[in-house]
């Protein structure tokens, strides 16, 4: 079968307020059929490429088409062909779910007799039928879930965007969110636009994944193809100790069998945190501004800062740039071409320089794996890490109207 590109991008470019290039120059071709997956941390870029592509947000610079309509010339076409899923909730609780479908079909100028017969298909689809009277509500996370991508689906639209369809999710539903999804596209037609920081979900669903880092593709292909990049088996080692892992780096890196030796911070974020602190004091820090409570880990209360909020952007871009993280890690990933084989001779190598070692594992190129390797650090340990501590610290003053250097 012959392909068609559906969405075709062209040196598409965001920049906020003079400042944040959140989408930096991109380049890409969905085909029409795909599911098509943006993997990325906090503050990558995916959700400003999606409301660019849907128009809700004009760009900088460069263009796209979406359905061979022109996001610059023909809005309201490319708006009347896709159907998008928001990343936050943007239904009616107080409205049942009908109420909520039928109302999104009257936006789109359905007719009465039109809106009562897709609503009753669609609900079908996504199995919400015998609940499709109670109040939102009353709906679990899931179910609000499979309601939006129901909204989203009711004007048969020929591509469906999907910002985090699963965010926050558990796993059981986050499985049978696949399935609709995986349903939608095989049985329905409907090329599939998606965006996850989750890599199995990208892994799972997704017949060529981007991912997407700092508002710039670093990667682009089947998730097999991603993986095969790193030819070989990679060994995780955990140290006792950050110094243990620090003085072993160089020495395994060395090795001339070991493809690349790379720290991987996080089972340990609190040492990040408090490796932070410690800047922040050294900075003259003492009380005064605080920061905003942040959502992956650090637990111990609020640091005390220092009180010139320049000081605070500096040392955060310190951290950020001279791999600040990279000093609290504990683990490291070694890509080696034979695992069961070279896995004797590094624990020698180890236990040679008298460190003992916490634990190893042995695993094949995963995604987490392909992700660290093209962006130098771990997708998961992101969510919680310094930079998008600096990246929300920088969008927070941008809100209060404050000047952030660069
Ligand atoms: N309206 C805005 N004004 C200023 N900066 C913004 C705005 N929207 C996004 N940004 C910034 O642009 C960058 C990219 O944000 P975006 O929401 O596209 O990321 P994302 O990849 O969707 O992240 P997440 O996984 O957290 O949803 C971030 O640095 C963010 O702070
Ligand atoms: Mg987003």
């Amino acid at each position: 079968m012959k392909k068609i590109s559906i969405i075709e991008v062209k040196e598409l470019t965001r920049v906020f307020n003079g400042e944040v290039t959140a989408v930096d120059n991109i380049s890409f071709t969905v085909e029409e059929g795909e599911i098509f997956g943006f993997l990325g941390p906090n503050g990558a870029g995916k959700t400003t490429t999606l409301n660019m592509l849907a128009t809700i947000l004009r760009p900088t610079n460069g263009t796209a088409s979406v359905n061979g309509f022109d996001i610059h010339e023909d809005p309201d076409s490319v708006r009347r062909s896709i159907g998008f899923v928001f990343q936050d909730p943007t239904l009616d609780i107080e409205l049942t779910g009908r109420e909520n479908l039928d109302f999104h079909g009257r936006l789109y100028g359905l007719s009465k007799k039109e809106r009562e017969e897709r609503i009753a298909e669609i609900l079908e689809v996504v199995q919400l039928t015998d609940r499709a009277d109670a109040y939102v509500k009353t709906y679990s996370g899931g179910m609000k879930r499979r309601l939006e991508i129901a909204r989203g689906l009711l004007h048969y639209p020929k591509v469906l965007f999907l910002d985090e369809p699963t965010l926050g999710l558990d796993p059981q539903t986050r499985r049978a969110i696949w399935d609709y999804i995986q349903k939608l596209n095989q049985e329905h037609n409907v090329t599939i636009i998606l965006t996850t920081h989750y890599t199995e979900e990208a892994d799972h669903l997704c017949d060529r994944i981007q991912i997407i880092d700092f508002g710039k593709i670093v990667a682009l292909d089947t998730p097999d193809n991603l993986k095969a990049t790193l030819e070989g088996d990679i060994v995780g080692l955990t140290f006792k100790e950050t110094a243990e892992a620090q003085k072993m780096l160089p020495i395994l890196n060395e090795i001339d069998w070991v493809n690349s030796a790379i720290p991987v911070s996080g089972e340990n974020s609190q040492a990040g945190m408090s490796s932070m602190i410690q800047m922040m004091r050294s900075m003259g820090g003492g009380g005064g501004e605080m920061m905003p409570a942040m959502g992956g880990g650090g637990g111990g209360g609020h640091p005390s800062m220092p009180k010139d909020p320049e000081k605070i952007t500096e040392a955060m871009k310190m951290m950020a740039e001279h791999g600040g993280l990279m000093r609290s890690f504990r683990n490291i990933h070694l890509l080696v071409d034979d695992a069961s084989k070279r896995l004797p001779e590094i624990i020698k190598r180890v236990d040679k320089v008298g460190i003992e070692l916490a634990s190893v594992t042995m695993n094949k190129p995963s995604l987490d794996d392909v992700f660290l390797s093209v962006t130098g650090r771990r997708i998961r340990d992101e969510q919680g890490s310094m930079m998008s501590m600096f990246r929300r610290f920088r969008t927070m003053r941008q809100a209060r109207g404050g000047r952030t250097p660069r």
